[in-house]
């Protein structure tokens, strides 16, 4: 099979990240018989050098003429909060999502067994194991409600951010939650802050009804700042976490803290239809930009989600994760999830590492 793929090399560390993967790619090709095509597509801060943009026009049709898109990492201090907004990263991302229809982003936080020594967890609790899968909405709520901003008599000048959803939007990432538990160890947990929220009663609403269409996986729901703390406490009780927009930006964040390394974590995000967006977790890391020094693992990994999830190559994809394995097990670190003790590699080196075990 032919397959076509958008790539999105972006800023910082994106360009080195996105290259080591691509190589994983062509070597899963050759040693499965597939051909992989690529397209580049000029999205974020270098767009914004380049065109003056952030997200130039056409960028949605030709992410929509490819199978999927593969994205490294966008934003940096050059383009900061103080710039217009076509001209900050952020915005690109935003619309990227929103113009694929990317409404499901899926980011797993699983503790891997070479690297159960970088949890920041109680032993105890590491021990147990952590392998959850977060599920966020990703575009809706209160990253695309309407904002404002106005002059008060007596207050100043005062802003709003409306948090919106509707049911259609509560009830398909929900059906994608039930279904992706079936995969997995059959337990939602929907997050969500009913106790104060208008939106959060409609969701929790909606996933009650889903449960009883599901009566195969456990369901339940937890507040959100129950939410953030239990991860912590004990994070071995989730399997998979629904939550909206924010709740679920600032919640994968802490979920991929406690697996010990940001740098292995890869994401999916996709819609009904083709294509999905994968992209590690991760940021652009202007400052070691261009050093050969950024571990190119979680974006490795993301590559092993596309040939799952959107072309149903399993066994391709299992074998990049167990190349990814076999590369932490044999002792190969880079800098970010290195003791003292241990011998680094960089970027290229550890691409390589990866590639040869497939
Ligand atoms: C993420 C990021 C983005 C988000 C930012 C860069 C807009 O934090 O993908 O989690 O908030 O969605
Ligand atoms: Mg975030």
């Amino acid at each position: 099979m032919n397959y076509k793929i958008a790539l999105i090399r972006g800023d910082g560390i994106g360009p080195e990240i996105v290259n080591e993967a691509v190589g994983v790619l062509d070597k899963v090709g050759e040693k499965f018989g597939h051909t992989f095509t690529y397209v580049d597509v000029l999205l974020g801060g270098c767009a914004t050098d380049a065109v003056g943009k952030s997200y130039p026009d056409g960028t949605a049709e030709v992410c929509k003429s490819c199978d999927a898109v593969l994205l490294g990492a966008v934003g940096g201090p050059k383009w900061g909060s103080d710039k217009p907004a076509e001209q900050r990263p952020e915005t690109a991302l935003l619309a990227i999502r929103k113009d694929l229809g990317l409404y499901a982003n899926l980011r797993p936080a699983a503790l891997r067994p070479a690297l159960a020594e970088a949890c920041p967890l109680k032993k105890e609790t590491a021990e147990k194991g952590i392998d959850l899968m977060m599920v966020r909405e990703l575009t809706g709520g209160v990253y695309f409600g309407k904002r404002d901003r106005y002059d008060t008599l007596d207050r100043g000048v005062e802003c709003t951010d409306l948090m919106a959803y509707s049911e259609m939007e509560i009830e398909r990432i929900g059906r994608r939650t039930f279904e992706m538990a079936r995969l997995r160890r059959k337990k939602v947990s929907s997050v969500d802050k009913a106790n104060v929220l208008e939106t959060s009663r409609l969701w929790r609403s909606v996933m009650h009804r889903l449960a009883e269409e599901y009566p195969d996986v456990a369901y339940e729901d937890v507040l959100v700042d129950n939410c953030a703390m239990q991860l912590v406490r004990d994070p071995g009780q989730f399997d998979v976490v629904v939550t909206e927009n924010m709740f679920g930006d600032i919640l994968s964040d802490e979920a991929s803290m406690i697996t010990g390394s940001i740098g292995l974590l890869p994401s999916a995000s996709m819609g009904d239809t083709a294509p999905a967006l994968y992209e590690p977790i991760h940021g652009s890391a202007p400052d070691i930009a261009g050093q050969d020094k950024a571990n190119p693992i979680a974006t490795i990994l993301s590559v092993a989600m596309m040939l799952r999830y959107s072309f149903q190559l399993a066994a391709e994809a299992d074998a990049v994760e167990q190349a990814v394995d076999k590369a932490l097990a044999d002792g190969w670190r880079t800098a970010d999830i290195a003791k003292p003790s241990e011998t680094v590699v960089g970027t290229r080196q550890m691409g390589q590492i990866i590639r040869d075990n497939i």
